[in-house]
Parts: structure tokens; sequence; C-alpha cells
């Protein structure tokens, strides 16, 4: 890997004309309007503006006690912080969210019709604001790190949407904290080439680690409206210590490694790593780290607190993602070693880190959490039962399409055992059967690839359901077998169509899954 020399930078704001147009927040956030579209910085609780939505906020909840109208739509890399999200969604600011959130206090105004949703594959977000599908980008809040001389940007601790969004804004509002590390600066490959339809030429990468473009984002100074200086910490992003039932998810999947290992399917180091959010996901990286295997790559989207700690046991030698999502604890230890992660830390943007040319080029295990799974392989990662949306597909769809192995994994029961994550069918879809190749919960691992549904669907209840659920799983297939065999159904993927959804409803009607 090449370092670019950090460039000499005398304060956090070297562009004299920036620094001109220093302002309060309050000031700031007055020059956005409603109706506007407003890209912000921030990925999964790195990297967000931490002033300006809260004073927007602040803004709108004045404009709404005089009586006025005020929403904007809200387009982010992935999901912010309290500070963000959560603000705006508390004074009802937001008209129209995307790509992603798992703000609290959003989720329950989208699943209550207050306010809209789309959520967008991470790595089409670009060219969807590129193309226009979305109307045109307003503003852009976009936190950094610092201000270079001749105005190019020292991106913060994530990359995301930035590159995009300073690119089609007509109006530029930046955040300068100086709260994070100016040593950042060197640790972001900010790509310039992606180009437009047809004739796109090969994003030039065959090494998780390559970098490919500039560790500075461009803006035009003229476009600046304002700069506001904060000294604020990201989200601290914390981990439950791995409990029982993720120790033994990841000690399946270190079994499942090892044999593929064996059988000459993965080389002994692996192949690059991408991991999805959550408690398990990190649990399986805190295992990794105690397992056999080095040399490690990471090529993920976001870095989490199991992802450093590789990179510091020197188990994982090096790691790309498009934002840093660490516990303070952890922050600390990152900021402290910095000179250490930067020679092996790659900070891209979204549409790079989760590109499919990329994904598939590297030949990626992708591992990603889910809410269900059915008897054929189905993933439902978003809504619970069928209409209430948890997160977002996030970029889980873009690896696990693209992957050299596509993993699912959750705990087999949810809500104290009431809910069953085997069911007969997903009461919604992100991932299909064609997309999905190895189920994990703590009862083990189901290995799909290659078997047909029928298959499918006897490995999945044996290896991956809760005993409890396991009878009136199996119970279902062999009655929807016999009402094909009887020619009522078709054989390849039996079901019965009004059962299928049943196990849903009844929870919705008494409280549980199961059955009486
Ligand atoms: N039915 C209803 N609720 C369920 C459920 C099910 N089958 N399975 C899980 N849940 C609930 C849990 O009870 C928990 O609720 P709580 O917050 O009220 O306690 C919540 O969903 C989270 O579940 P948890 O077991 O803690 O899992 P997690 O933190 O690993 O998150 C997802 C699981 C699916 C929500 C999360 O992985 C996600 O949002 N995935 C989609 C985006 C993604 O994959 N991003 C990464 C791409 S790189």
């Amino acid at each position: 890997m090449t370092q670019n020399p950090p460039a000499i930078l005398p304060s956090r704001i070297a562009h004299a004309g920036l620094r001109q147009k220093i302002m309060s927040a309050d000031a700031a956030a007055a020059l956005i309007h409603h109706g506007d579209h407003v890209g912000m910085s921030g990925f999964t609780g790195a990297g967000y503006p931490k002033l300006v939505p809260q004073a927007l906020a602040r803004h709108i909840q004045q404009q709404h006690n005089a009586g006025h109208e005020f929403r904007i739509g809200l387009w982010t890399g992935a999901s912010t912080a309290p500070e963000l999200d959560g603000a705006l969604a508390k004074v009802g600011g937001m008209d129209m969210r995307l790509p992603y959130q798992s703000d609290p206090t959003c989720r329950a105004r989208i699943n209550a019709g207050d306010m809209a949703y789309t959520d967008i594959h991470l790595s089409h977000v670009a060219q969807y604001v590129w193309f226009g599908f979305l109307g045109k980008l307003n503003v852009a809040v976009i936190e950094v790190a610092g201000i270079l001389e001749d105005g190019r940007l020292i991106p913060a601790t994530s990359v995301g949407n930035n590159k995009t969004w300073l690119d089609q804004a007509d109006k530029v509002i930046l955040e300068v904290n100086h709260g994070h590390p100016l040593a950042l600066e060197g640790m972001h490959d900010i790509y310039y080439g992606t180009e437009r339809p047809p004739h796109r030429k090969p994003i030039p990468m065959t090494d998780a680690g390559d970098r490919i473009g500039t560790p500075y984002l461009h803006c035009d100074p003229a476009k600046v409206i304002a700069v506001v200086e904060t000294n604020l910490p990201d989200r601290d992003t914390r981990f439950a210590a791995p409990d029982e039932a993720s120790r033994r998810i990841a000690g399946h999947l270190m079994d499942f490694f090892q044999n593929e290992v064996q059988q000459g399917r993965l080389p002994e180091d692996l192949l690059p790593l991408q991991s999805g959010v959550g408690n398990i996901a990190n649990a399986v990286l805190e295992s990794l780290n105690d397992g056999p295997f080095s040399g490690l790559q990471g090529y993920t989207e976001v870095l989490q607190d199991g992802m450093l700690a590789l990179l510091k046991s020197g188990k994982m030698r090096m790691a790309s993602s498009t934002a840093i999502s660490l516990s303070a604890e952890v922050m600390k230890e990152f900021v402290e070693n910095l000179d250490f992660y930067r020679e092996r830390i790659v900070l891209r943007p979204q549409e790079i880190s989760n590109h499919p040319e990329v994904i598939r080029r590297l030949g990626l295990i992708a591992m990603n959490g889910m809410i269900e799974a059915d008897l054929y392989g189905n993933v439902n990662s978003t809504h619970v039962m069928g209409t209430r949306i948890m997160n977002g597909i996030g970029g889980s769809g873009d690896f696990a399409r693209n992957a050299y192995l596509s993993i699912f994994m959750t705990p087999s029961t949810a809500k104290g055992g009431s809910i069953s994550c085997i069911v007969p069918m997903v009461s919604h879809v992100d991932h299909t059967e064609h997309d999905v190749q190895i189920v994990v919960t703590e009862q083990g691992l189901a290995d799909l690839r290659g078997l047909s549904p029928r298959q499918r669907s006897r490995l999945i209840i044996e290896r991956c359901a809760h005993p409890d659920f396991r009878p009136a799983l199996l119970d279902y297939v062999e009655r929807s077998e016999a009402n094909a065999k009887a020619g009522h159904a078709g054989m390849h993927t039996p079901h019965l169509l009004e059962e299928a959804l049943s196990w849903h409803a009844r929870y919705e009607q008494t409280g549980t899954m199961l059955p009486r």
C-alpha cells in the first residue's frame, strides 16, 4: 500500500475564503429551506454532522410552532445518531428518509405512517442521485476533519456518499470537527473514476488494500455557504459481550471455515471478510481472533470493534471500509495508535466499498444478520411481521448477491422464544433463495449450496430451527408435500398457501408463534 504524505495544515480551516464563512450552527441551519433535499454525511454512527441537524430541528420546531409547514427530504450514507435522525424525527422534520436508518424515533414515525422511507441498496444511492431519480439535491451538510489551503477536504470517520453530495448539491455546509484527530489524513481513498454507462471502465482494484484515488474530498469553495466548527465525538457504538447464542453461531462458522479450507474451497487466510452490523457479527469477528486463521483481510462497509481487534492482534493484515464505527473505549485505542491503523485501514466512498464489481472480483465472505429465514432459504432482513420496518437492507444485498460465500445468521428464536426465526414462508423478502448459501443459528449451520428447495427445507429444519418449533415445521413440510403430491400444488417448492404466513398471524393475534 502506498501512502500520500500528509499535507501541511496550519489550522483546521486553512482556506482563507472558507474561514470567512464560519458561522454558528443556528445561522447555518437557517439557510436550509422547507422542501429542500438535504444530503448529510454519516454512516453507521460515524462522521455525521453534530450541530447543524440539531439547530435545524430547533428551527423546524419554531416554524411548526408558528403554524408553518417545514419538512425536508433527508439523504445520508446510512444510519446516523440521535443528534441527527433522532432530533429531526422528534420534531417531525422529515417527509422522506433514505437510504437507511436505525433510529428508534425515526422507525416509530415511519411505522406510524408519519414519514416516508425508501430503503435502497447502499451501492445504488450515488447513481440514483447522479441521474436525478430522487430529484435535485439542494444542500449538502458534511462533517470533515479539516480543510486544506486549496479547499480540499480531509474526510472524517466515514466517507459514505459525501463525494456525491459535494458534487451534486447546489449549496454546501461544512462542519469542521476539531474532535477528530488530524492524523486521519491519508487514511481515505476517494475514487473519482466512476463513469456513466455504457462502456464504463473497470474499477482498478484487485486487492482489498489497493489505493486507487486521493485521500481528499473535492468541493467547489464557491458552493460553500457556511462553515461550522464543532468538537464532539461520534456516537458511542457499544456491543454487548457475546452471549451463548452468538458464541455458538461463531463456533459453527469457525468449524465451517476450517472444513472449507480442508476441502480446498477457501485459502488458509480465507477470503476478504464482510461483516454486517450488530452484536452477532461482532461476536463472529471476536471468535476469529481466537481462531486458527491469520493473514486475514476485511472488505466491508463498517469497521466495528471486532475488526479493529483483529487488526490490533495482527490476525488481520488490512481492512477496507467506508466507516469506522467503534465504542468510545475502542475509539480511544484507535486514536492513540492512528499511525499503526492508517497503514492498515482504507476508507472509501460507499459506491466503492459496496460495489458489486469489486465484491465479485475479490471473492468476499459476506456475513450478515437477519430477522428470519424460511424453509427454502429466502431471507427477511428488514421487516418485523412483514409490515414494520426495523432498519433497512443497508449493504446486505450488495454483498449477499455478489459475494463468493453469502452467509446469514440469527438466533433461532426471538422475543424470549415466542418467535421462530425459521418460518414456513418469510413475511418479507430481502434476499431470495438464490442469494443465500449458508444459514446459521445457534442450533447449527445449513449449507444450502447446490440443494433443491425440498432438500433445503429438511436441512434448515434439522440444522437451524429451534427444537420447540421443529415438529411444527416438519409437519408443515410433510403436509405441503402431500398436498402437492395430491395434485393441488407444485412439488418443486411445496407450500400450503393458506397457512404459509399463519405463524406470523398467530403471533400478531396471540403473542406467540407456538401452536396452541
Ligand atoms: N421477529 C421479530 N423480531 C425479531 C426477529 C423476528 N424474527 N428477529 C429479531 N428480532 C428483533 C429482536 O428481538 C431485537 O428486538 P429488540 O431490539 O426489541 O430487542 C431486534 O430484532 C434486533 O435483533 P438482534 O437479535 O439483536 O439482532 P441484530 O442486532 O444482529 O440485528 C438485524 C439483526 C436483522 C435487525 C440487523 O442485522 C439488520 O438491520 N440487518 C439489515 C442491514 C444489514 O444487514 N446491514 C449490514 C450490511 S453490511
